[in-house]
Order: structure tokens, then sequence, then C-alpha cells
């Protein structure tokens, strides 16, 4: 199985990386990023490459990203970096460089039988209808940030569910990513979430199917500690 990461360098890819290099489904991994990976590993599974418009992939890019099994697309503007970067910048990265991804991975498929899997990773207060807004975004002041992230899940479930079946898209709601050694953070209302938990069950939806189009911080943790249990016995 061919996968593209979306985001290489970041907290969950790197996880990704590191598990799905250690999974023998997964024979490619694709990692997609701005910027070289400043400890990048050598091995044949695993080719980084640097993108420098990820609103048109430039045609060497698109060569690396033709014939995906799957995607988990984990670029995004996240809330800690919003303070810096101007709303409208937030918007492209993380709902256009989104939808570029599922659009450009679906027409770049040019011989695979199967459909191909999409993953968006969200958060789990972002609200798809503006009636839904939790109090907890109003407190933070993220009702617009919020509300991009649940524009964005809708347009990437649209995109499989008009797709014809040749795209299966999956909404991941996670709450707080904890991993050993990083300072854990509380935010009322937030479920936490283990990071080697999350990139188990990302890569299990990817290679076994969605289980469905919306995955909860519960789900996650319930399918990522199975997936973790059978790492380690064998299936
Ligand atoms: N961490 C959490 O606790 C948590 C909780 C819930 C949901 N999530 C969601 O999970 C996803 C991954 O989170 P994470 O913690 O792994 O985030 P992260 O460490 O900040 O990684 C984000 C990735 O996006 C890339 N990126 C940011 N701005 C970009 C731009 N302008 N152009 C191209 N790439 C850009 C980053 O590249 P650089 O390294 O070059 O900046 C990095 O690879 C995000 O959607 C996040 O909102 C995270």
């Amino acid at each position: 199985m061919k996968l593209v990461i979306g985001g290489s360098t970041g907290f969950v890819a790197t996880e990704l990386i590191r598990q799905g290099l250690e999974n023998p489904a997964i024979t490619s991994i694709v990692a997609l990023g701005r910027r070289e990976n400043p400890a990048p590993l050598v091995t044949p599974k695993l080719k980084f490459v640097v993108c420098d418009n990820f609103e048109s992939y430039p045609n060497s890019v698109e060569k690396e990203l033709e014939n995906a099994d799957a995607c988990i697309w984990t670029i995004a503007v996240t809330p800690m970096k919003l303070k810096t970067t101007p709303f409208e910048e937030a918007c492209k990265v993380s709902r256009d460089y989104a939808t570029t991804a599922i659009q450009s991975l679906d027409a770049l498929r040019h011989k695979q039988a199967r459909p191909l899997r999409f993953l968006y990773m969200s958060g789990h207060f972002a609200p798809r209808n503006p009636a839904e807004i939790p109090k907890e975004l109003q407190d933070h002041g993220l009702i617009n940030y919020g509300l991009l992230r649940g524009e964005t899940e809708t347009l990437i479930l649209t995109y499989g569910e008009k797709s014809k079946g040749a795209v299966q898209s999956c909404v991941v709601k996670p709450g707080l990513i904890d991993a050993p050694g990083r300072e854990k953070l509380e935010i009322p209302g937030l479920p936490h979430i283990e990071l080697a938990g999350i990139a188990a069950a990302l890569l299990d939806q990817v290679m076994n199917g969605f289980e469905k189009n919306t995955l909860s911080n519960d789900d996650l943790v319930r399918i990522g500690q199975k997936a973790l249990i059978v790492g380690q016995h064998g299936a």
C-alpha cells in the first residue's frame, strides 16, 4: 500500500511515519512537507517530498503523489499558531491545502482498482453547523477557527460522497494529543489521547477501511488500543 502523509515534519506525522515504517502492509510512504525534514530517515520505503505550492502542485510533486492508496492529512494551522497567523492564511493552509490534496490525489490515480482513502485530521470542538458552536470555542475566541475546521470537514466528506466510490473520506476529531516528555495541557471539556494510540488508529483505518466517516476521540482511543495490541502480538 502506498501512503501519503500530508505534513512530514509535524508532531503526529512524525509518529505516523515511525509506525508506518514498521508496518509491512505499508510498502511505500510519501511524506509531503513545506521544508526538508531536519532528521530525515533514510530507507527505500520512505520518501520526503518538499513542496513550495500546496494550492497547485508542481509536476515533480505530482509525480511522487501518483497512484496513492491512502492519505492522512495533518497539515493545518493549529490553535497555538493562530495568534501569529493571519486568518486568511489559516483558511488557506487548514482548508484549501486539504481540498487541493484530495482532488489532486484522486486525479493522480491512473491504475488503482480500489478507492482512495483520504483521512483529514480535524479537532474535537470543530462544528459543522454554525448553530452548534460549543461554548468552549466561544470562551477561547475560536469561533471562526472552529467553523473553518468544520467547513473543511464538510468539504472533505462531500468530496468522497460525490466521487461515485472513487474516494472514501473520513474526518477524525481528536482531543488533546499527549506524548511522553511533552507537557500535558488541560482544557476543560477536551478529552485526551496518546500519540502512539492515535497514530495506530489512523494507520489502522486507512489500511483496513473507515469504520464510519467521522471518528471521535473515544473511537480513536478504542481503535488505537486494539491496533497497538494486535501490532504487539500479531493479528
Ligand atoms: N496536537 C494536538 O494535540 C491536536 C489535537 C487535536 C487535533 N489536532 C490536529 O491534528 C493535526 C496535526 O496536528 P500536529 O499536532 O501534528 O500539528 P503540527 O505539529 O503543528 O504539524 C502541522 C503540520 O502542518 C504543517 N504546516 C503548517 N503550516 C503550513 C504551511 N503554511 N504550509 C505547509 N505546511 C504547513 C507543519 O509544517 P512545519 O513543520 O514546516 O511547520 C506540520 O508539518 C492538525 O490538523 C491539528 O489541528 C492536533
